[in-house]
């Protein structure tokens, strides 16, 4: 197993101008913010920085909403612990189900403390209804902007400490790992340039690699740069196989994609063939709200009939109430000059939410000493095979938090030092010429094409060895910009993500094969792990409670 060098650039920390930090949190979604600022609250030093501009995170696009119980009834905590089991397929721990569940109102509550305002009234928010929830328990705030005004509060309390320093345009080069293989801080490429940053304890919140595919609802820097990173230095990864793809984009060639939210086939929006045809009830007695997987897999099927010209989503029953509802998507349709009172919104799945990540316990601690992960980089265990609906949100509030305590006591415990490391990089030099921007298109496509919705033994063979190779000629070119950077650590995830989609031999989840389309929890009810320099292994699952009730039944 080729994994190259431990490093993608070669340097000195002895030659580098180095800055000292309590805390290193990596990404400005909702988890990063909220790990910096659980641990800025304790009096500890945060750094917080992000690849690009402060706001340009998945957390801000989040549109649905965050799942939370907040009536307080133990039915209703229940209910949420179930459906995030049911729809995790036998993959989620089910204590870490509950424990994220559980901890939903202080941290909803925290958020209000802060300045959130969810739509409704106070004490009795609008309640929005996803694929998957047996009962309306999503939050939302200004109609279908509820990510933005999460991430808007948690950035402006951010900005208001201060113990908190943000640095914008900041990106994670390298993790910095001493000879017993703790990790120590970060290669940082900053504007001014090269700094390493020394850290008691690093907190990896960059966010997915839903931008590995060529159709996604993500922003541009989803390509799963903390994941690769953390693959270097050692840390255990998990999940990679499974990929949520989300059933309604606006699909318009020439246009970027855009997130048409489950909310609004919540609120009664059908999916239609181009002759009127309703179809999602011939796969599956939920209809448009059964599970994202389910959903997706039913499109790709109309659009693959000879008979059927695009798959939409008709909202025109819903009237005016659309736009006061879903103020956002109203107004994207409209840019494009469709008027969804009148027009029926042509649609398409793409990659949305990506599952597997670096292996984390409750507190976000990974498997390398110092290093903590949280959110869409983390697999925590609350998602299984597939995610329930505005789970993530919620999964960023409350693990994130989690994981600023326990960096924060981290540090307290082993504060920053600077140290003598050094690295030698991936390349050999500026040889050979890599057109970036022709591999990147193609590794997307291939990606989409034979790591998709659906995926086949054969397909995925070539894939792995196709990224194998990219791979391989990439690091001999070596990198020099942060575009190659990006570029290596894609393909980096990307071949693991191929590696285990060919080595799970069943379907489960959001993880579909074509040559074994059934479950096989004797053979497979298991994780498969990965670790840098070694073949992927399987680990099992963590023991389900004694009594799951049957898909459909309350508990
Ligand atoms: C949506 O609004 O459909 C996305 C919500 C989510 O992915 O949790």
């Amino acid at each position: 197993m080729d994994d190259g060098s431990r490093y993608l650039l070669s340097f000195d920390t002895f030659r580098l101008p180095h800055h000292l930090t309590d805390v290193l949190v990596v990404g400005t979604g909702v988890a990063g913010y909220s790990a910096a600022l659980a641990a800025a609250d304790l009096g500890t030093r945060v750094l917080v920085v992000s690849k690009g501009e402060l706001d340009a995170s998945n957390t801000g696009w989040a549109q649905g909403g965050v799942a939370a119980v907040t009536n307080g009834k133990r039915e209703a905590f229940e209910a949420h612990v179930h459906d995030t089991l049911d729809v995790g397929q036998g993959l989620c721990d089910p204590a870490v189900v509950r424990d994220v569940v559980t901890h939903a109102p202080e941290r909803i509550a925290d958020l209000i403390r802060r300045g959130a305002r969810f739509d409704g009234e106070p004490g009795s928010p609008a309640l929005a209804l996803e694929g998957g929830h047996s009962e309306p328990r999503v939050l939302h705030a200004r109609g279908d902007a509820t990510g933005a005004e999460i991430r808007d509060t948690l950035r402006r309390a951010a900005q208001g400490s201060p113990n908190v320093d943000l640095w914008p345009r900041t990106f994670l080069v390298d993790l910095l790992t001493d000879e017993d293989g703790r990790c120590r801080g970060a290669l940082l490429l900053t504007p001014q340039g090269l700094r390493s940053v020394w850290a008691g304890a690093v907190v990896l919140a960059t966010g997915g690699y839903a931008q590995l595919f060529r159709e996604s609802t993500n922003v541009p820097g989803a390509t799963g740069d903390g994941i690769a990173a953390a693959l270097r230095a050692g840390a255990v990864l998990r999940d990679l196989e499974f990929v949520q793809f989300h059933p309604t984009t606006l699909y318009l060639a020439g246009v970027p994609r855009f997130l048409i939210s489950e909310a609004v086939r919540g609120e009664g929006a059908h999916l239609v063939d181009d002759k009127g045809r309703r179809f999602a009830f011939e796969t599956d007695p939920r209809g448009e709200l059964a599970p994202r997987d389910v959903v997706s897999r039913a499109i790709l099927h109309q659009l693959a009939r000879d008979d059927v010209q695009g798959v939409f989503l008709d909202m025109t029953h819903l009237g005016a109430r659309m736009a006061t509802r879903f103020p956002g998507i109203a107004a994207a349709c409209r840019a494009h000059g469709l008027d969804p009172t009148r027009d029926r919104i042509p649609v398409r799945p793409a990659a949305h939410y990506t599952i597997g990540g670096v292996v984390v316990d409750r507190e976000g601690a990974s498997s390398v000493p110092g290093l903590y992960a949280a959110g869409e980089v983390s697999a925590s265990g609350l998602h299984g095979a597939n995610r329930l609906a505005s789970n993530s949100l919620l999964e960023g509030l409350v693990l994130g938090h989690r994981a600023g305590l326990a960096s924060s006591a981290a540090a307290a415990a082993s504060p920053p030092r600077a140290m003598h490391l050094r690295g030698a990089g991936t390349g050999a030099g500026p040889e050979g010429h890599l057109d970036e921007e022709d591999l990147r298109a193609s590794l997307r496509a291939l990606l989409w094409r034979m790591v998709g919705i659906e995926r086949h033994g054969g397909a995925l063979t070539g894939a792995v060895a196709a990224v194998g190779g990219w791979e391989g000629f990439a690091r001999r070119v070596g990198p020099d910009t942060v575009e190659r950077f990006v570029l290596l650590d894609m393909l980096a995830v990307a071949r693991r993500v191929a590696e285990a989609a060919l080595r799970r031999e069943e379907s489960r989840g959001t993880h579909f094969r074509r040559d074994f389309p059934v479950r096989d929890d004797a053979l497979w009810r298991c994780h498969l792990l990965h670790r840098s320099g070694q073949a992927v292994w399987k680990a099992p699952a963590a023991a389900l409670p004694p009594a799951v009730p049957a898909a459909g039944a309350r508990p």
